[in-house]
């Protein structure tokens, strides 16, 4: 891989540009103002594909946004990696608390990324990752290094839950068949503390909507007489914690599956200051559920929270209501065994079972996901360590994750592949917030890295 190695170091500014490009699209799939440039996103991934030298590359239409599938098949009897990625990113609201603008890349230097780190939206999720994948086979191709087979499936909806993909997959199956799936699009522990992610927590969605008088009423006339929407709803979602800050929905922990005793010492190795992570966030203490770390609520533990409240009158100056309706947006992240399914139910049984009767509750599912576990006992994993040990120099740690890519563990149930998760991002990239960003180092280690997958799983795979 000498050669694929050194061609990277000698076009480095020039993937950059090139991801910049990509950058400036500013694919946001849950808007429909954007529709045009979730396709422009799309197209340019197609065409950085081609340009690798991909055998074909096509934008399979789908019922939502389009997606990118390419491959380079070297010999079909050598083994195949499928990799996964998203070209469609969150928006970029509040644009205002942006530093810079969120669609015109710069590259700003940080005390975390001395090198400099790429500002944008998307930079990190998953624009940044996934073109790491697209640089790196380019590299090998143009080498004549590549040893395996690769395909790619680029999405447009991941940000939305992926409501199209299940479709693609079950109508695409041959297609898209192969030994493993390998994304970017999560992060590690550090710089210093590389880390391989072993589990995503699943996900129920929720909007609650609590009804009261059918119209908004003078509180003057009515207030204390009549129940306030807004009042009763604030007292589900207090009550929704104990003073363990346990969910209090029956039910909800049946399924949690313990971890062993052994990750969860492992857990507590990993290096980790909770100073230094408050004061990244500007907080005096953190919170969480009784009896467990930081880092296990945050990525082993089931969880509950009010994405988004709203209700009654919010407009500059006071007017004196009680509205008619209050509402909430729920999201519940899941670990392994908890089902999305039953998960909605039993929340939307127990909202309605503990509300007074002066108020009607509805609850509407807005998507989910099941939680993925990867095992470390596969060639699999033991490549990606590999991998990631040449470039960092250091074992990687496997690691569990909090946040969720809901369609991996379809990949399994529908194309029968375990995924392996090799992502380059941090937590402080600020994924989803304003002023994302993405290190260049990061960037140029993850090329470099997913080369190393690849010369390693070519290796260990019979
Ligand atoms: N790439 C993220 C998920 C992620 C980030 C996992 C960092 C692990 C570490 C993905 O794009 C994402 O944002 N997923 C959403 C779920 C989706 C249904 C909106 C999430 O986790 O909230
Ligand atoms: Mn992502
Ligand atoms: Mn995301």
């Amino acid at each position: 891989m000498n050669n694929t190695l050194s061609y990277i170091s000698q076009n480095k500014d020039r993937f950059l540009n090139e991801l910049f490009d990509l950058l400036r699209i500013p694919s946001v799939s849950t808007d429909e103002n954007y529709k045009n440039d979730v396709i422009s996103a799309a197209k340019a991934v197609k065409n950085s594909l081609e340009k690798a030298g991909v055998d074909k590359a096509e934008i399979c239409e789908t019922k939502g946004h389009p997606v990118v599938y390419a491959e380079k098949i070297i010999d079909p009897a050598k083994p195949t990696v499928v990799v996964y990625g998203h070209y469609d990113v969150q928006p970029a609201d509040p644009v205002e608390l942006w530093d810079t603008d969120p669609f015109e890349p710069v590259i700003k230097k940080t005390e975390t990324h001395p090198e400099g780190a790429i500002y944008a939206r998307g930079a990190c999720d998953d624009k940044g990752q996934m073109f790491m994948h697209v640089k790196a086979l380019e590299a090998m191709i143009q080498n004549d290094e590549l040893p395996c087979n690769v395909k790619f499936m680029i999405e447009g909806e991941e940000e939305v839950g992926s409501p199209s993909l299940p479709e693609f997959l079950n109508a695409n199956k041959e297609k898209l068949s192969g030994d493993v799936i390998l994304i970017s699009d999560t992060s590690m522990l550090s710089k210093e503390t590389p880390s391989i992610t072993t589990g995503l927590r699943g996900m129920s969605y929720v909007e609650v909507k609590v009804t009261g008088p059918n119209r908004d009423l003078h509180s003057g006339l009515y207030g204390g007489a009549v129940a306030n929407p807004i009042n009763i709803l604030s007292r589900i979602i207090a009550d929704l914690h104990d003073e363990n800050n346990h969910i209090t929905i029956p039910g909800f922990y049946d399924d949690v599956q313990d971890l062993p005793q052994e990750e969860r010492d492992a857990m507590a190795d990993a290096p980790f200051d909770i100073e230094e992570y408050k004061k990244a966030l500007g907080i005096k203490e953190v919170w969480g559920e009784k009896g467990y770390s930081t880092l296990e609520r945050q990525s082993i533990r089931p969880t509950l929270d009010i994405n988004g409240i709203w209700g009654g009158y919010t407009k500059p100056g006071a007017k004196t209501i009680i509205p008619s309706e209050a509402h909430a947006k729920i999201s519940m992240r899941l670990v392994p065994n908890q089902s999305p399914e039953k998960i909605t139910k039993l929340i939307g049984e127990h909202l309605n079972n503990i509300a007074p009767d002066y108020v009607t509750v509805d609850v509407n599912y807005l998507h989910g996901g099941t939680p993925y576990v990867s095992p470390i006992d596969m060639v699999e994993y033991e490549a990606a360590s590999k991998a990631m040990e040449q470039t960092f120099n250091k074992t990687p740690i496997p690691l569990r994750s909090g946040g969720s890519i809901p369609i991996v563990a379809l990949f399994e149930e529908t194309l029968k592949m375990k995924s392996i998760l090799l992502g380059f991002g941090l937590n402080s990239d600020a994924i989803h917030s304003p002023n994302e960003n993405y290190g260049v180092w990061n960037f140029n280690r993850g090329i470099e890295t997913i080369v190393h997958f690849y010369d390693q799983y070519s290796k260990l795979k019979k």
